[in-house]
């Protein structure tokens, strides 16, 4: 596995690579859900490229930017037993130098739900996920259906811009009693790890609901939010019950167009979510 440090040398190994590449951005402190997206990469791709940058702009100021876990050594070893080609592990410096002044910024979608709780967020996302593809120029890049507004904002930028790659979307990957794998769990006690699962279990409930017909969307997230509340340490940032494209909330779930049931709920310090989508085929 060949290690690229600045844009040069990216550029300069992707320039001796043939066939299709598939690519796996990630922030690091890599779990199996990456791994999930490096694997699919591999199997669909010739060569496979990752990154790891923990991306700045994507961080409001009172946020977790200077305590996000950087087990790097740890993430190149697991990188290299899945047979990833090359791995990306630029520094802020080198994706923002002096006097970037160029932002990707997308309307309404981003205004919601996470955009809504972290202003800016999508704001970095988008323009670091754009440099990273730029630089990397892959034919398929592949992200995970946890950060649900993410994958949303991206599908919505390459077809906005034109841009000449496949987005892949890849099922969340659960602990084994349904916690959604999260580079954030490690930030939880083991009260609050046992308290978190009461965000699974409340996914499941409403898929149950959906099951059995319910369509009343303020039904159903007074539902989850009921089940939430059961479990006294935690804390609800939102709860959402939204069309899965436009992530407008809705008043009832109709039968032409899948709904996203999404929250972000605080146990203790840590913020996290996760989702389900409802009537997808
Ligand atoms: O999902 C993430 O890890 C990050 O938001 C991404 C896509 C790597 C951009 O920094």
């Amino acid at each position: 596995m060949k290690v690229a440090k600045t844009i040069d040398e990216m550029s300069a190994l992707r320039r001796q690579m043939t066939g299709s590449v598939g690519f796996v951005p990630t922030m690091g402190a890599l779990h199996e859900g990456h791994l999930s997206l490096v694997r699919r990469a591999r199997t669909d791709n010739d060569a496979v490229i990752a990154s790891i940058f923990v991306n700045p702009t994507q961080f409001a100021p009172h946020e977790d930017l200077s305590h996000y876990p950087r087990p790097l050594d740890q993430d190149l070893g697991l990188l290299r037993e899945e047979g990833v080609d090359v791995v990306f592990i630029p520094d802020a410096s080198e994706i923002y130098p002096e006097g970037f002044a160029t932002w990707v910024v997308m309307d309404d979608v981003t205004e919601r739900l996470e955009g809504a709780s972290r202003p800016g967020h999508f704001k970095g996302v988008a323009t670091v996920v754009a440099k990273l593809l730029n630089i990397v120029q892959p034919q398929k890049a592949y992200f995970g259906r946890k950060d649900a507004q993410q994958l949303v904002v991206i599908q919505k930028m390459v077809r906005d811009l034109n841009m000449s790659v496949e987005i892949v979307p890849m099922s969340t990957v659960r602990e084994a009693d349904g916690l959604a794998m999260s580079s954030r769990n490690a930030y939880l006690s083991s009260e609050e790890r046992r308290a978190a699962v009461v965000l699974y279990r409340d996914l499941v409930s409403c898929e149950q609901m959906y099951e059995d017909g319910i369509r009343d969307a303020s039904g159903l997230r007074r539902a989850i939010e009921s089940i939430i509340a059961q479990e006294l340490s935690a804390r609800v940032d939102y709860v959402s019950i939204a069309d899965a494209e436009t992530l407008e909330e809705l008043e009832t779930i109709g039968t032409d167009r899948p709904a996203l049931a999404s929250l972000a709920v605080y146990f203790g310090k840590t913020r996290l979510i996760d989702n389900v989508t409802l009537g997808e085929s």
